[in-house]
């Protein structure tokens, strides 16, 4: 899909690898609505980036939010692409402490909700905004980018809310695609490794040495302009659809 002049909704946009996105897609063309429930950081970064960007403060579950952020992309251009960054963990812990207490459900169901829950629920209503656009000369109408993670392939211990839902995320992927095949949107996933972001980059060296120490090559984190670029890539490329690329070095998660 050619980008220039069209519009994107990038949620989880004031983050790391979220305002890399942003600022990787403004680069090539495109308009940008940052959509981030950090509204304040959001508006920081529309305000750096001018014209062809919008702030919109919102979480990604909130169905009336997530319609906020498809005006504000609509107004910009033809929306025609959703870069789903919004995500994270929130605490965690093991299946069953070391002192016996069982992980907490409320941990796991908001994980669940902070990322898988959220991505579906912007796909959904985006894709379905996507379906009044006029298709392009191959019958394209839009693509989703869905961010996940390698510890939806191996998850640590300590990782299973994180891994579980990053894992459903893995898994929505080509039932989605299937689905928007017929509105002409496609779905691919991006599974990053270990991303030099900010928070990232902050920790103590021994830290990142412990981070890296199993990346294959090259032996550093991953940067977040390599992120932006994979997105780049996903949407401009048109025979992409239904699949989930790993970014990660070639690392794989040890066991802890
Ligand atoms: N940084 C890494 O090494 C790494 C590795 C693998 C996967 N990931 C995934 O990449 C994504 C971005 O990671 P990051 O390192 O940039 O994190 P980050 O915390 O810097 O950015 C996440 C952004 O999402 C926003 N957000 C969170 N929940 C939201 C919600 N419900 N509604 C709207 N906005 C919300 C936050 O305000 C934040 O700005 C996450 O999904 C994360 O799980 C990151």
């Amino acid at each position: 899909m050619n980008l220039k002049g069209r519009s994107a909704i990038v949620t989880g946009g004031a983050g790391g690898l979220g305002s890399a996105t942003v600022r990787h897609l403004v680069g090539s063309g495109m308009h940008v609505a940052i959509f981030d429930r950090d509204g304040d950081r959001a508006g920081e970064l529309a305000k750096e980036l001018g014209d062809p960007t919008i702030a919109v403060g919102g979480d990604v579950i909130d169905d009336e939010d997530v319609a906020a952020a498809i005006r504000a992309a609509t107004s910009l251009g033809t929306l025609s692409l959703l870069v789903n960054v919004a995500g994270g963990g929130v605490g965690g812990g093991r299946t069953v402490a070391r002192d016996g207490t069982p992980h907490e459900k409320t941990a796991f169901v908001m994980t669940m909700e902070m990322n898988a829950i959220g991505t579906f629920n912007t796909s959904r209503l985006t894709a379905a905004a996507m379906a009044g656009n006029e298709p392009d000369e191959e019958g394209e109408r839009g693509v989703v980018v869905n961010t996940a993670s390698i510890a939806g392939y191996e998850g640590q211990v300590g990782q299973v809310a994180y891994g579980s839902a990053k894992a459903a995320i893995l898994g929505m992927t080509l039932p989605m695609a299937r689905d928007l095949a017929p509105i002409g949107v496609r779905v691919c996933a991006i599974a990053p490794g270990t991303m030099g972001t900010p928070i990232m980059l902050s920790v103590s060296d021994r830290m990142k040495e412990g981070l890296v120490k199993d990346v294959v090559f090259p032996g550093r984190m991953g940067r977040p302009e390599e992120f932006a670029l994979l997105v780049e890539s996903i949407a401009r490329n048109s025979y992409l659809n239904g699949e989930n690329i790993r970014l990660d070095g070639a690392l794989r998660f040890a066991p802890k």
